[in-house]
């Protein structure tokens, strides 16, 4: 894509930037000099399907189900089943690990005992350097985050770098780490940057639509029990003026009736995203069998978990700008140094929003980091 390339950008965010890169002070801990990192390295291997599918039944599993029901009916996930119950502990892979979401998810995970490796490219560190643009929290290396957490814990969290539209990558990475579980975080997430020019809208359908489908793919071929959380957005369903149902509606049209899937109506090239990466996920529910849950959900806020509390090298990054800032971080930090709020649409909009701390019990599933604060 040519606007990775580039470290120009014709785009102005005047009001929101700031230098970004501000050093962190002396770290009171020591650190270790090593942790796990993996990276592709050999040459490409053909994919061997593991078995036989063919007699698979067509099952939908789960497909935009509550994350309650998911885990009552598989009682190998959920952070009601500690993993020290059983004697091997589940392995939870977090692509977009370095990210906002993944990064509190993979030190929360670890934190409960899992087993925990991140999978990222760190593209999205590569867009705040090109659009200069920075965390107003200061971040530290995806490194320096990992050596910190084992000085304080002990706890090792394994590290693949790479892009999972990579399927060459992204097969080694199931290899090698066999995951139990993958929370899917890694996919380019802002709606105003996928709609800056036609090279990211290009780019943000191309690096979510292909990066889910070959996580589908590699599930399918070498870890078939795999269960996949993947977060998509309400954005998806856009703003109708009827109740939006959890996942499917029923209708009826011309004296016969159906339940389908309820109409998505995306507003930006990274909503359309998501409606087919939900799209590609329940269809291969259907077809392969595999077992997911499409989480459509709003608006995640806070900075703080347990964790990442623990050590300024663990602050996780708070996003205030106008292309990857999210609504509620805006407002909070426009209100704090005297800024007029800025209209979102009509100002009318009523969501839902997720606070991103811990200090709740983790609702029914590892998978959830957050929960529902009213
Ligand atoms: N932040 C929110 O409020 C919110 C709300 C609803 C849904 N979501 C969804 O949650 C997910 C994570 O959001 P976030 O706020 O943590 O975003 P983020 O930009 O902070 O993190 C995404 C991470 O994924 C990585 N990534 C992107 N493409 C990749 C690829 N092809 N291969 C490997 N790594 C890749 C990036 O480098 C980054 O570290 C996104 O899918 C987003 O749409 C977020």
């Amino acid at each position: 894509m040519a606007h990775l390339m580039s470290t120009s950008c014709s785009i102005k965010i005047s009001s929101s930037y700031r230098p970004c890169g501000q050093p962190l002070s002396q770290d009171r801990t020591v650190l270790p000099n090593s942790f796990t990192i993996k990276t592709s390295k050999s040459p490409f291997k053909r994919l061997v399907s593991k078995g036989h599918r063919a007699g698979r039944s067509c099952v939908v599993l789960a497909t935009a189900a509550s994350v309650s029901k998911e885990v009552s009916a598989n009682p190998r996930s959920g952070s009601d089943r500690s993993p020290n119950d059983s004697s091997k502990p589940q392995r939870v892979m977090v692509i977009g690990g370095d990210g906002y979401c993944g990064w509190a998810t993979a030190l929360h995970l670890s934190n409960k005992g899992y087993e925990v490796a991140i999978v990222d490219s760190l593209v999205r560190r590569l867009f705040d350097h090109q659009l200069g643009l920075g965390s107003l929290t200061p971040i530290s290396s995806i490194h320096n985050r990992l050596r910190c957490w084992k000085a304080i814990t002990g706890k090792t969290i394994e590290l693949y770098i790479g892009d999972i539209c990579d399927f060459e990558f992204l097969s080694e990475t199931f290899n090698s780490f066999e995951p139990d579980a993958v929370v899917h975080f890694g996919e380019q997430r802002s709606a105003p940057y996928s709609m800056i020019d036609r090279s990211r809208a290009v780019f943000t359908q191309k690096n979510n639509v292909i990066g889910t489908l070959n996580v589908l793919f590699a599930i399918k071929e070498f870890r078939e029990e795999c269960h996949l959380v993947k977060l998509g957005t309400m954005g998806e369903y856009g703003t109708p003026n009827i109740d939006i149902e959890e996942g499917y509606i029923t209708i009826s049209h011309n004296g016969r009736t159906d339940t389908l899937p309820y109409p998505k109506q995306a507003s930006s090239f990274y909503h359309l995203s998501k409606v087919h990466d939900s799209n590609n996920i329940a269809f291969t529910c259907k077809a392969w069998g595999i077992r997911a849950t499409d989480l459509n959900q709003g608006v995640v806020y806070g900075v703080k978990t347990d964790e990442t509390s623990m050590h300024e090298q663990l602050y996780n990054r708070l996003d205030y700008d106008g292309v990857f800032g999210t609504a509620l971080n805006r407002f909070c930090v426009q209100a704090a140094v005297g800024h007029p709020l800025t209209v979102y649409g009509k100002g009318g909009q009523v969501s839902v929003l997720f606070q991103i701390s811990t200090k709740a019990s983790m609702p029914s599933t590892f998978c959830l980091l957050f929960h529902f604060d009213k």
